[in-house]
C-alpha cells in the first residue's frame, strides 16, 4: 500500500489510515468508497489483538501483540478460510524499524478497523469463488516479511525483529478459531509478504490434514533479482540487510540455503522448486513497485503520457524478459499457475479485484483464472504479450480504468 502511487489507492489509504474509525465514520467511508471505487460491498473489520502471543515473544516491532482482522465464513464457506498476509515493503536498518515502529507497519497499538474488498468481498456475483470463505487480513507489523526471529531486543531502540513467531502465534490461533477442521484453504500474501506465503507455504498445509485442497497464492510479490546491467538489483541488497538484521536466515530452507547465501534465498525465483504445495503467482510484467526500484522510482509518469524513451523501453523489455524467465516454468501450471498482465500497477487482490478494475489479459480476468486453478477446473498459465507496459488510467471521478 505504502509505495502504490494512484490517486486512487491514496483516497482509500487516506480513508484506511487516517480515520478514528467510529461505527458512523466507517459507515460514511464505506458510503465514499462505494461511490468512488465502484466496490459496493466493501466492508470494514475490526481488529483481533493476539493478547497470548506476547508470551511466546511473538511481537511487533514496538513489542505491541500482533493483530488480524477476521470476518467469519457463511453458508457452504464456513470450513473454507483464505488467510492474507498484508503487503508494506520492508524495514532494512534501525532508523528505517524505528520510524516504522511508530505507525501501523510496526505496532498494532495504531492499528485500526481495516477494509475488506475485492478477494475479500461478500459479494458472490463480484467474488464468485470466494465470497462466503472466513477472510484474514494478517496485519504486518514486523518488517521483516514474517521471517525475523531474535531473541535479543535491541537496547538501544527496544526493537524487536520476531516476525517468523508472529506468524506461528497467528496461525496457533486461528487453527483454535475454527482453521484446524478446514476443508479449503489458501496462504496468500502481497507485495513484500508474497514471499512469506511460499516460504510457509507446505507447512501451512502440514497444519491442515483433514483439508481437501490448500493452495497458495502470491499477489505481485514475485520480486527478481535481475542481471543486466542496464538495470539496478536493489532487491539483493535489501534482502542482505533484512536477511541480517532480522535473523531471517534459520527460517529459510535448508534446500535452499545449502547452495547459496541466505539473501538470495529471499528471492522466490530460488525456493519455488522446493515448494509442494500448488501456489499460483499473480503480478504484472511491469508491476509497478518493481519497475519503480529496478528502472527508476518517477518511471510512472512517462508510462502514463506513454512518452518513455528508446532507453527506458528496452529497459523494460529487458525487465520483463528476466522476469519471465524467472517465473516457475509453464510445464506444470497444476502446481505453478500464473497470471502476469502488463499493466502499471502493483497487486491485484483488493481493489481490482472486481468486474470493472480487474486488469485483462485476452478477456481473461485474475477472479475466473485463479478461481478455476483454486477448484481445479481448468489449470492456466497466463502472460500478456505485450513488451511494453500498458497504463492505467485514473478517471477523475475516482473509476480506475485499465486500458491497452
Ligand atoms: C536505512 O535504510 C533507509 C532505506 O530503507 C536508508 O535510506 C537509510 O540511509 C538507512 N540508514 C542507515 C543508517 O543505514
Ligand atoms: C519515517 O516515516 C514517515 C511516515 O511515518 C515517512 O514519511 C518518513 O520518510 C520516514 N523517514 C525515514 C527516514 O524513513
Ligand atoms: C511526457 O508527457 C507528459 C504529459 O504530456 C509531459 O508532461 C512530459 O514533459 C513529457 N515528457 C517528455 C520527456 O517528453
Ligand atoms: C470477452 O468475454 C465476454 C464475457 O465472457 C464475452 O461476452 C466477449 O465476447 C469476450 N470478448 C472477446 C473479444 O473475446
Ligand atoms: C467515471 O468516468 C468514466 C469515464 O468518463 C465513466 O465511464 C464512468 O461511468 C464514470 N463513473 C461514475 C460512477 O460516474
Amino acid at each position: 500500500m505504502l509505495t502504490m502511487s494512484t490517486r486512487s489507492v491514496r483516497l482509500v489509504c487516506l480513508l484506511i489510515c487516517s480515520l478514528a474509525i467510529s461505527k458512523t465514520d466507517s459507515t460514511k467511508a464505506n458510503e465514499l468508497l462505494k461511490q468512488e471505487k465502484h466496490a459496493d460491498h466493501a466492508y470494514f473489520v475490526d481488529i483481533t489483538i493476539v493478547q497470548n502471543a506476547v508470551s511466546k515473544g511473538a511481537v511487533c516491532l514496538d513489542g505491541s501483540p500482533p493483530a488480524y482482522h477476521l470476518d467469519p465464513g457463511f453458508g457452504h464457506g464456513v470450513r473454507n478460510w483464505i488467510i492474507l498476509l498484508s503487503g508494506g515493503a520492508w524495514c532494512r536498518n534501525t532508523t528505517d524499524c524505528l520510524n516504522r515502529s511508530k505507525t501501523d507497519l510496526g505496532s498494532s497499538t495504531l492499528m485500526l478497523p481495516f477494509i475488506f474488498l475485492g478477494i475479500f468481498s461478500k459479494s458472490k456475483t463480484e467474488n464468485p469463488d470466494f465470497y462466503n470463505w472466513n477472510k484474514v487480513f494478517v496485519r504486518y507489523c514486523d518488517g521483516g516479511a514474517f521471517t525475523g526471529d531474535i531473541e535479543n531486543v535491541d537496547s538501544a531502540t527496544n526493537l524487536h525483529f520476531r516476525g517468523a513467531r508472529i506468524f506461528d502465534a497467528i496461525i496457533e490461533d486461528l487453527l483454535a478459531k475454527g482453521l484446524k477442521d478446514a476443508k479449503n484453504a489458501i496462504l496468500s500474501g502481497g507485495s513484500a509478504n508474497g514471499y512469506p506465503a511460499m516460504l510457509y507455504c507446505d507447512h501451512f498445509h502440514s497444519l491442515l490434514p483433514k483439508a481437501h485442497r490448500v493452495k497458495c497464492l502470491v499477489d505481485a510479490g514475485y520480486f527478481i533479482r535481475v542481471k543486466n546491467p542496464l538495470l539496478t538489483n536493489v532487491f539483493e541488497s535489501i534482502f542482505k540487510d533484512v536477511v541480517t538484521l532480522h535473523g531471517s536466515t534459520k527460517v529459510l530452507p535448508k534446500s535452499c540455503t545449502s547452495r547459496m547465501k541466505p539473501e538470495l534465498c529471499f528471492f522466490p525465483e530460488n525456493i519455488q522448486r522446493d515448494i509442494k504445495t500448488p501456489f499460483f503467482t499473480v503480478m504484472s510484467a511491469f508491476d509497478s513497485y518493481q519497475v519503480n526500484s529496478i528502472i527508476g522510482s518517477d518511471i510512472g509518469e512517462c508510462i502514463q503520457a506513454r512518452n518513455c524513451t528508446e532507453n527506458q523501453n528496452n529497459a523494460f523489455k529487458e525487465l520483463r524478459s528476466e522476469f519471465l524467465r524467472a517465473l516457475p516454468k509453464a510445464n506444470d501450471p497444476k502446481q505453478r499457475g500464473v497470471f502476469i498482465d502488463s499493466f502499471n500497477h502493483h497487486t491485484q487482490l483488493e481493489l481490482w479485484w472486481n468486474k470493472i478494475n480487474a486488469t485483462p489479459v485476452n478477456n481473461l480476468t485474475t477472479i475466473k483464472v485463479f478461481g478455476d486453478c483454486y477448484y481445479d477446473r481448468k489449470y492456466s498459465y497466463v502472460i500478456d504479450e505485450h513488451d511494453l507496459p500498458l497504463p492505467v488510467y485514473l478517471y477523475n471521478n475516482g473509476t480506475l480504468k485499465s486500458r491497452g
